[in-house]
């Protein structure tokens, strides 16, 4: 089959398309055939190398945490699944640096790392939903669930988490505020449920939001991260949420938490989606909440491109470049 690897860390030109010959099925093992697969930037991250993967790497890897398809075959002793059922998933135990292999034609995946996507769900929804849709989760299910009236501040409101953040806080009766990087954005923004886009490359961000929220707000969600994540300290009110999520353009750096006391009594908070992904009952039901909240409407995946699968340099590339508004899936 073919497959996409790394033979070492570098730039999107280190991504190559290479014949890979794949076993049969081990035990407790299901083949999936991907029929779409998603670009997270924790890809990016891998391909670049550095960022918290403390250990060399074992050479060359497939990239990938994420995918959707149909299964082809089952190993011994699978019972839930069986051939031609549509399934998805999210991460396979562990850090998302390691147990990569989903930008790749099929893949050999345990059984109970796979949920059964609905019938009314796309392959391409459901991929471009479940990892980042349960980092939204992460934040609006267990850090700071916004209520009505609240002013939230989501930092690159039409990426791929932050589309999905704005429109279940929005949905929530939140009055979000959302940063882009360009108009494009700022209408998906609005689109999603925002109240106001600042572009933020362009006005301070910081001096927007204390026009349009003068006390501060009450939350942020930042998946930017050394761009905006202290600089938002400025913008919250006192008692205020800060969640620091990604780090899109780089580290934050060390904060002292004397900072928090004098900023207005601010808490911080850094979570991981592996808190969902790392165990099969906890995937298996954020996956449907998200997918019941895409059935009834409250949220939708905007599908902002996609590409061939021997294309995705480009699809780093761009996704690098900010390029996009919304989901990317690549397509074997
Ligand atoms: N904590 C977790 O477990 C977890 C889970 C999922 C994702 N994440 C992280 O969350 C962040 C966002 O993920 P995503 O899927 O929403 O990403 P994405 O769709 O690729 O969007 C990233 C956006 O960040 C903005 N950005 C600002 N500075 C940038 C830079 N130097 N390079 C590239 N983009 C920059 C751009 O939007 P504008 O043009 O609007 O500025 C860009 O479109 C990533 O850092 C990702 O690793 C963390």
């Amino acid at each position: 089959m073919k497959a996409i690897r790394i033979h070492a860390h570098g730039g999107p030109e280190a991504l190559v398309a290479d014949d890979v010959e794949i076993a049969d099925p081990g035990p407790g093992d299901v083949r999936v055939r991907h029929t779409a697969i998603a670009l997270n930037f924790s890809d990016i991250n891998v391909r670049r190398g550095g960022f918290y993967q403390q250990e060399p790497m074992p050479m060359p890897l497939i990239p990938g945490n994420e995918a959707a398809g149909v299964v082809a075959s089952v190993g011994d002793g699978v019972t839930d699944w069986r051939v031609g059922d549509r399934v998805a998933y999210a991460g396979m135990h562990g850090p998302f640096y390691r147990n990569t292999g989903a930008y790749a034609q099929e893949r050999n995946v345990p059984a109970d790392r796979l949920v059964a996507i609905p019938e009314c769900v796309s392959d391409r929804v459901a991929c471009g939903l479940l990892l980042k849709g349960a980092t939204a989760a992460s934040i609006i299910e267990r850090i700071f669930p916004p209520r009505e009236g609240q002013t939230i501040l989501v930092h690159a409101a039409a990426s791929g988490v932050g589309s999905i953040l704005t429109r279940w806080a929005a949905h929530l009766g939140a009055i979000v505020i959302g940063t882009v990087g360009n108009r494009d954005k700022a209408r998906a923004a609005l689109a999603n449920g925002a109240a106001h886009a600042i572009l933020y490359r362009e006005q301070d961000f910081v001096t927007q939001v204390k026009k349009i929220a003068p006390l501060g707000v009450h939350a942020v969600f930042d998946g930017v991260g050394k761009d905006t994540f202290v600089r938002s300290f400025d913008c919250t009110a006192p008692f205020g949420t800060l969640v620091n999520y990604g780090n899109a353009s780089g580290h934050v750096p060390p904060i002292d938490m004397i900072d928090l006391a004098q900023k207005g009594s601010l808490s911080i908070c850094r979570p991981a989606v592996s808190y969902f992904l790392n165990d099969a009952a906890r995937l298996r039901a954020v996956a449907e909440r998200l997918f019941a909240l895409v059935q009834s409407g409250v949220l939708a995946v905007d599908i902002a491109a996609t590409y061939r699968l021997e294309d995705v340099a480009q699809a780093h590339r761009d996704a690098e470049a900010g390029k996009h508004a919304g989901s990317v899936v690549l397509l074997p």
